[in-house]
């Protein structure tokens, strides 16, 4: 049995998913704000119980574990297990839950930090000094950035197969501004400290091989090395291009945009390209103080606070007038008396958190209203080309986007899989029109992504599922509803999956796609504190709350990607293992390693499934980390905490090399919750303050991964 720390668990109330400062600079502290589409779950108020007595049913005699929560429901007998034929191989022993500022793997491996933020990747570039302070907009232009979350790995030659050295491409997704400059003012940043904080964000390239001892080096100043940041120019493909709503001052054709922002997780294409995804884009867009605030019913504006975007400080509510408790009488104005309208005070204009609105004009919402609808998208990018236009490919759907993985279906249409990373929001998928040809160049192929039809999943409680196209005049996206045209419909898509009455889930983040077992899909739902009452409640995010998270294992009709309708099931229902309402797959809970908002997710050379967490400190006390779970066989659902991560750090990544010999990793924000001058974290440098970096993993003995 794996011990997990006795601690208390935090009130709901008062629990997010991260720290003080992860809330603030990674998604503008939404866990504290109502979500943008509180209320919809009222209109999904058939409970766990239906799917629960549905379980009970289906697993019937097999059933153990019964009357300890519904979890313990559907825990699968040891003669059941037995029928079914085991699919792991892992090998390794589980590292143990704990709290160490450092990253620690199982016996037998070996690992270490290769690339960080600040060092040097363009040619010129120098590196930064022991506390930092030298850095500068022009070094961060030229050098690895802030926060890395997706890491894709790409072989020496596009379609190759090589493992010991290739592309790295890594997202940037966010910065901790109090973990970079000393003294940093969040109300007064200075110029130069927001063109650093605009430089850290996007992504890097970068050539890595392999060095002597098994672990990854990445090569300054490599000729397809390239920094994407949030100036880099970028064309807008699909069909939202070119739309009214997509011009700005600078833009009249609503084709071209600079620059990528809050890139979380993303995904790769078969022909050798990367494709990024914008999330949490509604923190950079503020007003300035002599701003007039938009009519509260102004559409645009009604638009943008779908997607948390905000105009105005929140004022206060007046103090009910006191009661007199001796009468119950509430002390007003005297009977007889008129009682004094006051005039609604005008409102306050909101800045955003960085306050990058005070200095670049396309950041303030009154001056450039519609460049928020520039970002939300999935980006494509071409690593081996270095001279190449990134494409926003509006056929994807504009949301809070959190990855894009794709497969090929048995016929040949390529699908992505798309969650919408918010309390309350929707699971997507895009399945082309055309069909994959390897023959295609990598151009031929994007223009994949540029035709087909965006879906979003109604799931049903009875353990089947429907994909609702969100296509412009059918199912209520029609003019009567406000909607114009397609391009309306994908730059609006969370307004117009309201209309298909979508299911609003428990944060969906990576959805990961089984490439061995076609149509198999599994959907990680981080956590959601805000979905409070019984009421609120799905068959498919059945506890109220959720603070732990889900995964979801999705099986299309016919085991194909183009299926319309699908059936699903949980995996695992995360938490601590002695919890009853927890459930690990089926597997005995004794054996499992502990594991808490899963976020990330990639499949493993083992055939099995990798999670990463973002919020295991704030659901069960350890650090973050990256855990096994096979998904077949008498395995299915025991989960082994691989590795963790240091101090105030979350796990991102991952990624394996073809041979499945490396694994990369990204911590996130170490040391989050300290400040530079006063760290919590030393990760990785002893004696330096916690600055992000990607770590390589590699067995000892030069072996598989999780072998
Ligand atoms: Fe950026 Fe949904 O995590
Ligand atoms: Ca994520
Ligand atoms: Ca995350």
């Amino acid at each position: 049995m794996i011990k997990l720390p006795r601690r208390s668990l935090p009130l709901f109330g008062d629990w997010h998913s991260g720290t003080y400062a992860t809330c603030t600079y990674k998604c503008n502290d939404e866990c504290h704000k109502d979500a943008p589409n509180a209320g919809a779950q009222d209109t999904f108020a058939e409970v766990a119980e239906r799917a629960i007595s549905r379980r009970k049913m289906l697993k019937g005699a097999a059933v153990v574990g019964m009357v300890v929560g519904f979890a313990g429901a559907l825990e699968i007998s040891s003669a059941e297990r037995s029928l079914a034929q085991d699919g792991s191989q892992i090998g390794f022993t589980p590292v143990p839950p704990n709290t160490a500022d450092t990253v620690r793997v199982p016996d037998g491996y070996e690992w270490r930090t290769f690339i960080r933020w600040g060092d040097p990747i363009l040619p010129g570039v120098g590196g930064l000094n022991s506390d930092y302070s030298n850095v500068t907009p022009e070094q961060q232009a030229g050098a690895f950035g802030y926060n890395n979350d997706f890491v894709a790995y790409l072989p020496a030659t596009r379609g190759g197969e090589e493992s010991r050295s290739g592309l790295l491409w890594v997202n940037h997704e966010y910065t901790n501004p109090e973990l970079m400059f000393a003294g940093y003012d969040p109300d007064n940043p200075t110029a130069d400290q927001v063109d650093v904080d605009l430089n850290a964000h996007g992504g890097s390239i970068v050539e890595i091989y392999t060095g002597r001892d098994g672990g990854m080096n990445y090569r300054r100043g490599a000729p397809l090395n390239r920094r994407i940041t949030p100036f880099t120019p970028m064309e807008i493909t699909g069909p939202a291009a070119g739309h009214p709503l997509l011009r700005t001052s600078a833009d009249g054709t609503g084709r071209q945009v600079l620059g990528t922002l809050n890139n979380c997780a993303g995904g790769k294409t078969p022909w050798g390209t990367i494709l990024t995804a914008e999330e949490n884009f509604n923190q950079y867009f503020g007003l300035r103080e002599d701003s007039e605030v938009p009519d509260a019913d102004d559409e645009i504006r009604l638009s943008h606070e779908r997607y948390g975007i905000e105009f105005e400080e929140e004022v206060e509510e007046p103090e009910p007038p006191p009661v007199d408790t001796s009468t119950d009488t509430p002390v007003g104005p005297i009977e007889g008396e008129e009682s004094e309208e006051q005039p609604d005070p005008d409102p306050i204009p909101l800045a955003s958190g960085r306050k990058w609105e005070r200095f670049y004009d396309r950041f303030e919402l009154t001056l450039e209203p519609t460049e928020p609808f520039r970002f939300g998208w999935i980006v494509e990018i071409d690593p081996y080309d270095p001279t190449s236009t990134p494409k926003k490919r509006t056929a994807l759907g504009r949301f809070k986007h959190e990855g894009a993985e794709m497969t090929v279906t048995p016929e040949g249409n390529v699908v992505a899989y798309l969650g919408d990373d918010e309390r309350f929001d929707y699971l997507y998928k895009f399945v082309s029109d055309g069909v994959y040809d390897p023959a295609m160049s990598a151009e031929e192929a994007g223009s994949l992504l540029d035709e087909g039809t965006l879906y979003v999943a109604v799931f049903e409680d009875t353990n089947t599922g429907r994909w609702v196209p969100l296509v412009f005049g059918e199912n209520g996206l029609t003019e009567e509803n406000g909607f114009t045209d397609q391009g309306d419909v994908l730059i609006r898509t969370r307004l117009a999956a309201d209309i298909l009455e979508a299911t609003p889930m428990d944060r969906p983040e990576d959805v990961t796609p089984d490439q061995d077992r076609p149509g198999y899909v599994y959907v990680c739902l981080t956590n959601n504190t805000d979905r409070e009452k019984p009421e609120d409640a799905n068959a498919a995010n059945p506890r109220t709350p959720n603070p732990w998270g889900h995964v979801i294992e999705i099986v299309e009709d016919g085991e194909t990607g183009t299926a319309e309708t699908f059936s699903w099931d949980f995996l695992l229902l995360c938490g601590d293992p002695e919890d009853p309402e927890t459930f690990y797959g089926g597997f005995d809970k004794s054996q499992v390693s502990p594991i808490s908002a899963p976020d990330n997710s990639r499949m493993t050379p083992t055939g099995d499934l990798l999670l990463a967490t973002d919020g295991q400190p704030g659901g069960l006390g350890i650090n973050d980390a990256f855990h096994f779970v096979p998904l077949t066989g008498s395995e299915r659902g025991h989960v082994q905490q691989f590795c963790t991560v240091p101090v105030g750090a979350e796990a991102c990544g991952p990624e394996f090399t073809p041979d499945g010999r490396t694994l990369f990793l990204a911590v996130q924000h170490p040391g989050d919750g300290g400040t530079i001058t006063e760290p919590i974290s030393q990760y990785p440098d002893a004696g330096r303050p916690a600055r992000p970096g990607v770590v390589s993993i590699w067995k000892s003995d030069g072996g598989v991964v999780g072998t």
